[in-house]
């Protein structure tokens, strides 16, 4: 179970797919922001604002370092591994096999849940839009059972719907993802704009209610507005200079994603007593709770476009992930057969859509958003340990991007994330237990003995530190 797959074959591969190499640093940094700015900022920040208060400012600010120096950690492994793939593949060459599994089961919480959360918050903000245009959907189907509904149908029509884009195979192309990272943005300033001249300072008393336990549980639910930014590293590949563009590009998507954020934060708990901020619909419902309806109106259709590309990044990544390990053998061979017209993982992909649709449909979107980010930390602490191990197993492979102070920054990363994993309270962590003790299961009981490594030729994967 630790055997690990060779570098030299897996670079092979990914020269066959001959990827042009002709992505900017801005190209990047549009990629980043277009799957990272979504649900987080649209919908939770009113989750986020009911936690710490009008702290939640600082929960932004601390998430947003967790961030960059997980971006820093990650960068590394992504360059110097420049195949396609996460960090399932990396591991799998770098640690072998029972810790490429672990990863992989574990970033289905990154992947997988985050498209249910998505799509949860995307439907919030749908049905608000629907209210303000005089259309009340029922309860019944319009909110999840917890929420006093039977399913939340928006959000589990929103997965089917680009599930079922994914499975044509259409991708999102740089040019619309750049149209859309700017109505993304241009939604935020908006919003900004109208907002501050309804600011009332005292509505900043106290700043922050709950102390700092306040503001770190709200900057453990804000780590997801961040989430996606990984994004930058995986097309590393495809950069014109990754040792120039892929810190360029992941400064820059950061950089801009923490400017909006922390001035949004600032605004909307400025506008509305926090305790009186929606948690489905954050930002538009600020702008409606002061009667400026076209703007609410206007920013609610930019996220709900704008949320569907984040929806698009995060279910691909998962189906991506999914068909890895099942080509590896280590899930069922059948997942991953390709549609003979789509070239699509026809089932990886039904499986994944439907699986998101049937959690955005019955759970609440907070909850999703904790298992999602307990997960997304754990995967990065293994990341950052990655990097410190490879530097002493394979100190001379290239590394196109080299984390700054090592091992300081990756230790100093791993200690962030524990801190806000710590700040998630007791059942998260049960849930997330639950669900790594299942992955294990499974290797053990299946993957172990259908991994084709686990079959192949000792000396064809022999070679991994050569
Ligand atoms: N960061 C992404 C979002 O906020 C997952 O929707």
């Amino acid at each position: 179970m630790w055997k690990k797959k060779s570098l030299k074959m897996e670079l092979k591969a990914a020269k066959k797919t001959d990827l042009k190499k002709n992505l900017t640093s801005t190209d990047l940094a549009a990629l980043g922001i277009g799957a990272v700015l979504g649900t987080g900022i649209f919908v939770s920040t009113g989750v986020g604002a009911h936690m710490a208060g009008p702290a939640v400012v600082l929960s932004f600010i601390v998430a947003a370092i967790t961030s960059g120096l997980c971006a820093l950690t990650y960068a590394e492994l992504a360059t110097m591994f420049p195949v396609a793939g996460s960090t399932y593949t990396y591991s799998y060459i770098a640690f072998g096999e029972i810790i490429a599994w672990i990863i992989g089961w574990d970033l289905m919480l990154e992947y997988l849940v985050s498209s249910a959360a998505v799509a949860s918050g995307w439907s919030g903000t749908f049905v608000g839009l629907l209210n303000s245009a005089g259309l009340d959907l029922p309860k019944a189907i319009s909110v999840g059972p917890s929420a006093g509904g039977i399913i939340d149908l928006p959000a589990v029509l929103i997965v089917g719907l680009v599930t079922w884009i994914l499975f044509i195979g259409i991708k999102e192309s740089a040019k619309l993802n750049n149209v859309i990272v700017l109505i993304k943005i241009g939604v935020i300033v908006l919003f900004i704009v109208l907002g501050v001249f309804h600011i009332s300072v005292a509505n900043y008393r106290p700043f922050s209610p709950f102390g700092w336990k306040g503001v770190m549980a709200g900057a453990s639910i804000m780590f997801f507005a961040y989430i996606g930014f990984d994004a930058v590293s995986t097309a590393a590949e495809e950069t014109i200079n990754p040792k120039r563009d892929v810190p360029r590009g992941l400064a820059i998507c950061l950089g801009v994603v923490i400017v909006l954020y922390v001035a949004v934060a600032v605004v909307i708990t400025g506008m509305v007593p926090f305790k009186e901020i929606s948690q489905n619909n954050a930002i538009p419902d600020a702008l409606k709770q002061f009667g400026i309806n076209w703007g609410a109106a206007l920013v609610g259709t930019g996220a709900v476009i704008g949320m569907i590309s984040t929806l698009l990044v995060m279910l691909y990544g998962q189906i991506r992930v999914f068909m890895v390990m099942s080509r590896d053998g280590l899930l069922p061979k059948v997942f991953s057969k390709v549609h003979p017209v789509h070239k699509t993982p026809t089932l990886c992909t039904i499986i994944t859509g439907s699986i998101a649709a049937i959690m955005t449909g019955l759970l609440p979107l907070e909850e999703i958003i904790k298992l999602c980010n307990i997960g997304t930390l754990f995967a990065f602490i293994l990341v950052s340990i990655g990097v410190i191990v490879l530097r002493k197993t394979m100190p001379d492979a290239e590394r196109k991007f080299r984390c700054p102070w090592v091992p300081f920054i990756p230790i100093l990363t791993i200690v962030a994330c524990v801190y806000l994993m710590t700040a998630l309270p007791l059942e998260t962590w049960i849930r997330f237990i639950i669900w790594l003790s299942l992955g294990l299961l499974i290797y053990f009981v299946y993957g172990r003995h259908h991994s084709i490594l686990q079959h192949s030729k000792p000396r064809q994967y022999s070679d991994t530190n050569s």
